[in-house]
């Protein structure tokens, strides 16, 4: 390989020909007046796909979701969430920062809580000892959690908790749409059960930047001044949304692809040398355990010799993710590698 096969994450993609030309045809305006055209009609797109009333296009996932939390939550106030969650691991202690929120962690499994989990986590509302629950928050597909999803069944069960105890709650979508091509499910289907819900066209569908939140009217209002806040406010941001027009046109179905060639690189690296444990891969995130640190050294030295880069997670742990970016020439040689390990 003349160059670095880069699996240590799906937002290393570049752009293709195609989405560059969509971007350079964009018709723009000033989104901070709502007048770029081509925003308006991604918001609108996503309106449509999530059965929602509105959208707001944002520059990351993390301002998103962060937003989402604000308009959910007062300081002093505790969201329920994994212990593998985003939010609370790699947001930069954000929900603190900006909302004045604790979270009360759960210890799912690969990053996915259940219901009756929620429901004992929740502090008496009466209670003012205990800082008030006001907020849930899913992660679907689980970054930390190797790609996992939801089933939607539980996602109803614990929609239900959430009303029974009258809060809301968020779903961190950035991999929703792997989620979806992975399960088979539709947009609508977490519309109806979510609150407010934070997609990105960064990740699997290949746009440069960009994420949304999709709410009511009513959090559309107050996202778009807690937006603001947080410079967020982008003028002629036409020309990025229309990367991610294009990406859920003609890049979502393509998923699939992804997933495959993760199933196939945790079946080889399941055989590898040193490889203790990996986690069913659902997605196109494959998170594997070595029995110890040196073993696993061993492994990163001899990947960067073959020129594969991917990523560190905690003590044993790494992680390997494929994306747009990452062909079948490039496939083919990282399984040969592999094989070498055996
Ligand atoms: C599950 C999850 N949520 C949110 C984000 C944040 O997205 P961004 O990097 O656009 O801020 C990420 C990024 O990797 C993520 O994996």
């Amino acid at each position: 390989m003349k160059t670095f096969v880069n699996l240590i994450s799906d937002t290393v993609t570049k752009p293709d020909n195609e989405m560059i030309d969509y971007m350079l045809n964009a018709e723009v305006g000033d989104d901070v007046f709502k007048e770029d055209p081509t925003v308006n009609k991604l918001e609108l797109m996503l309106c449509g796909l999530f059965g929602k009333e509105s959208a707001l296009y944002f520059p990351s996932g993390t301002m998103a979701n962060q937003t989402a939390i604000k308009i959910h939550t007062q300081p002093g106030d505790q969201l329920i969430c994994d212990h593998f969650s985003h939010i609370f691991n790699y947001e930069g202690g954000g929900v603190s920062f900006n909302s004045g929120v604790s979270c009360s962690l759960i210890e799912g499994d690969r990053g996915r809580i259940k219901a009756e989990q929620v429901e004992k986590k929740i502090n008496p509302s009466d209670f003012y000892h205990s800082p008030r629950t006001s907020l849930v928050s899913i992660e679907n597909t689980t970054n930390k959690g190797g790609g996992a999803c939801y089933d939607i069944r539980e996602l109803k069960k614990i929609n239900k908790v959430c009303n029974k105890y009258g809060f809301p709650i968020h779903l961190d979508g950035a991999r929703l749409w792997n989620a979806m091509v992975a399960t088979d499910s539709k947009p609508s289907d977490y519309g109806k059960l979510f609150d407010t819900i934070s997609v990105c066209f960064s990740k699997g569908l290949g746009a440069p930047v960009g994420s949304a939140l999709i709410c009511s009217k009513n959090n559309y209002e107050k996202a778009l001044r807690i937006r603001k806040i947080l410079g967020g406010g982008m003028r002629q941001s036409g020309y990025l949304a229309a990367a991610a027009i294009y990406g859920i046109e003609n890049n979502w179905e393509k998923l699939k692809e992804d997933h495959r060639k993760a199933k196939e690189l945790s079946k080889i690296l399941i055989k590898v040398r040193g490889v203790k444990y990996i986690y069913p891969v659902e997605t196109n995130i494959i998170i594997f355990e070595f029995e110890n640190e040196d073993l696993k050294n061993h492994f990163i030295k001899n990947m960067n010799n073959s020129k594969i880069k991917i990523i560190s997670m905690d003590k044993q742990k790494l992680r390997m993710v494929t994306h747009r970016d990452y062909n079948e020439e490039q496939h083919e040689y990282v399984l040969e590698s592999l094989k070498k390990l055996w």
